[in-house]
């Protein structure tokens, strides 16, 4: 056998190894048939670079889910880095895996006052108004021939911890039309894809849902394109407040989707055997919650502690995912498969 074969299938087998070890299927039942005999579409944010590097990964997402949700590559600062020149590449990955497994995206987001390019900065409010609306039709009608990218996170966290509309450069420059323009042109661009708000840390009736709430009804009542209310439900070992589900359904009673868009449950490292059940019951609830006001879609903020936010972020936190470092499930996982499987 020449040389040449030789090294080539020494890299073969390289990259074969790099790929790391086949994934060991997970027990029961997968969370999204578990979903779908609920009408509930169960999917995860996902990483490119994982889902290229990481066979084992792939190969779980595409067993246990029929959602995907880029967890950073359709925003902003990566699609557009500079005005006017538009990379998909790391978007259309999540895409094509999506598509190779018979799943659908959920875009992530078009308007956010984080990850967006600095040359923004240097727009004043006709030429960033300008900017936003093209950027949305780029994205979205990029995105509408995929054939599967059926929903749109559009506006990301308008609203502040203390009931007012979050300071962003959008506001400050636009003013709050902000929000509908936003809604306006992603609705010019696809006029199939449901156009969703999504909101951190909205889930108990207070000073930010209520604000939510009412830019929301105000929306509606002005006839804007918005879908539906995304909660994000970014939790901890705190739990769920006791009016998640009424505040939910008050939106939904506007005639709205609702979706969990973002739910992780972070603990402190090392987590003890307690910390692990208290984290699976808070799962449970998160689904429970999710079926009661009978939402459109659950979305996990990742699937393996190995590849989340929570433990890159935030220091002495992490393990916040339904699958360790290794893949192996943790009790959240039968949390979730009990409590998507329950009556
Ligand atoms: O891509 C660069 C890489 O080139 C560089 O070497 C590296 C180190 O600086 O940074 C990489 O970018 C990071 C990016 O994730 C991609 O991995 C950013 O630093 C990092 O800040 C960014 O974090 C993301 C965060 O949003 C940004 O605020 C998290 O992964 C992502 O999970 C998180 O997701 C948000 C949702 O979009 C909206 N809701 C809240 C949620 C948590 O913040």
């Amino acid at each position: 056998m020449g040389v040449g074969v030789l090294i080539l299938v020494a890299l073969v087998g390289i990259a074969i190894l790099r790929q790391g070890p086949q994934a060991t299927p997970l027990p029961g039942e997968p969370l999204n048939q578990l979903g779908q005999a609920r009408g509930i579409v169960v999917g995860t944010a996902v990483r490119s670079q994982v889902l290229k590097a990481k066979r084992g990964y792939r190969e779980l997402i595409a067993q246990q889910f029929a959602s995907l949700t880029p967890e950073n590559e359709m925003k902003w600062e990566i699609n557009e880095p500079q005005q006017g020149e538009f990379d998909f590449g790391p978007g259309d990955e999540v895409v094509d895996a999506a598509k190779s497994a018979g799943q659908v995206v959920r875009g992530h987001t078009l308007i956010w006052h984080a990850q967006y390019p600095g040359w923004l900065k240097e727009l004043g409010p006709k030429r960033l108004a300008a900017a936003t609306k093209e950027h949305i039709a780029q994205v979205v009608g990029h995105y509408r021939g995929s054939g599967v990218v059926n929903v749109w996170d559009v506006v990301n966290e308008v609203v502040a911890d203390d009931g007012g509309l979050r300071e962003s450069i959008f506001l400050r420059r636009l003013g709050p039309g902000f929000i509908a323009g936003a809604f306006n042109a992603a609705r010019a661009a696809d006029p199939k894809a449901k156009l969703y708000i999504n909101e951190i840390g909205a889930e108990s009736i207070g000073p930010k849902s209520n604000r939510l709430y009412e830019v929301v009804r105000g929306l509606k009542a002005a006839k804007v394109p918005i879908d539906g209310v995304g909660f994000q439900v970014h939790s901890n070992l705190g739990g769920l407040p006791g009016d998640f589900v009424a505040n939910m359904q008050r939106f939904k009673a506007l005639g709205l989707d609702i979706a969990i868009t973002e739910a992780d449950v972070g603990l402190k490292l090392p987590p003890s055997e307690a910390d692990l059940r208290r984290q699976a019951r808070i799962y449970g609830r998160i689904v429970r919650a999710c079926k009661a006001v009978k939402c459109a879609s659950l979305t996990l903020w990742g699937f393996s502690d190995g590849h989340s936010w929570i433990s890159e972020t935030q220091a002495g936190m992490g393990a916040a995912t339904l699958l360790d470092e290794q893949f192996q499930p943790k009790p959240a996982f039968r949390a979730v498969q009990r409590a998507l499987a329950g009556s």
